[in-house]
């Protein structure tokens, strides 16, 4: 851990890029986010160039606080309150009606703006020390999977930032619970470490499950956190027999698997840990891991059926989606 001198040196000097126009990769307790003053076009044109996003897909302002909330939105339903003083700092963005302050680049010309205070020491630090809001998607390239560690992000980005804060690894692992408010009836819109039926609680009122046709949101597209390797998901019985099948076609396989699943041993294998918030924050990691090593194909044991899977199986099925999914 550097000195806290160094620490406040570092924040001063990402603060000033931001300012300056440049592009700064924080970590977040989700994912990495690359960051720009969310109040200056040209730097937030510059997020989209160096990810290769198309410029209609709106990124998420970060805050420091969630008292900041009515800087950013207006119209916002006491719901929005609740949800920010249970959940922030914390893995939800809240999509509200956007603030004037909030320019098109942002929103992508919508009229609403996704707002989140992360839960990260290091990106509350740097907030503060802006005081401003940080527009910031995913710190990878468009369609790859979000990075959860520095070298991941270099991988995708190379040099196109100007500033990187390392945090090490991410504690949660996968992208925000994304909840529409801007609407008549809270809608889910992307599933994560915030689950549909604790908002539902906190809220005493019933939230529109994440639909097949929410795609006004990049994260919705059907296949959109892809790696390269073709992905398929198997179900738990049928999994050791469709690994044994490709090794004798003379296949290199990789698995992740439950913990109590038995594999065989010439296939490349990790067995992730039993709970979904485990799966969580090794999945990018081990999805990366393995897409590096040039396999014929990566098989993943289907998660349970659960609600608490939900997150995890939604990004799964992303994956999977580039590829043939596997049926029986
Ligand atoms: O955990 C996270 O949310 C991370 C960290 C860095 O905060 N950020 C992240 O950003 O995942 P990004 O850009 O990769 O995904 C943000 C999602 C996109 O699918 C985007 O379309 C959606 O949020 N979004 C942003 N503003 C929106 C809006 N006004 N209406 C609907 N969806 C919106
Ligand atoms: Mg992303």
């Amino acid at each position: 851990m550097p000195s806290s001198k160094k620490l406040l040196a570092a924040m001063q000097r990402a603060a000033e890029i931001l300012r300056s126009g440049g592009l700064v990769v924080f970590p977040t307790e989700t994912v990495y986010g690359l960051g720009a003053d969310a109040e200056n076009p040209a730097a937030v044109a510059r997020i989209f160039a160096a990810k290769g996003r198309p410029a209609d897909h709106p990124l998420i302002v970060h805050m420091a606080r969630r008292d900041h909330l009515s800087q950013w939105s207006r119209d916002i339903p006491p719901a929005a309150f609740v949800l920010a003083r249970r959940y922030w700092p914390g893995p939800l963005t809240l999509i509200l009606h956007r603030a004037c302050r909030v320019p098109d680049r942002v929103t992508g010309g919508q009229d609403t703006v996704g707002l989140r205070v992360p839960d990260h020491p290091l990106a509350l630090m740097l907030l503060e020390a802006f005081s401003g809001g940080i527009a910031a998607p995913s710190a990878n390239r468009f369609g790859q999977v979000s990075p959860t560690t520095v070298a991941h992000v270099r991988e995708e980005l190379g040099d196109a930032m100007d500033f990187i804060l390392d945090g090490g690894p991410c504690r949660v692992g996968i992208e925000s619970t994304i909840l529409d408010l801007s609407g008549h009836q809270p809608r889910l819109l992307r599933p994560g470490a915030i689950t549909l039926a604790e908002i539902e609680a906190v809220l005493e009122q019933p939230v529109i499950p994440q639909g097949n046709d929410a795609l006004r949101a990049p994260g919705m597209l059907r296949s959109h956190y892809a790696p390269r390797t073709p992905l398929y998901l198997v179900p738990t019985g049928h999994l050791k027999a469709e690994i044994c099948r490709r090794l004798r076609q003379g296949q290199r396989v990789g698995v992740l698997a439950m913990p109590a699943t038995q594999l065989p041993e010439s296939c490349l294998r990790h067995h992730m840990p039993p709970h979904p918030a485990g799966w969580a924050r090794e999945l990018y990691a081990q999805l990366r891991a393995l897409d590096q090593q040039g396999l014929d194909g990566l098989l993943i044991e289907a998660p349970p059926s659960g609600a608490d899977w939900q997150a995890v199986s939604d990004r799964l099925a992303r994956a999977a989606s580039a590829h043939t999914t596997f049926r029986f």
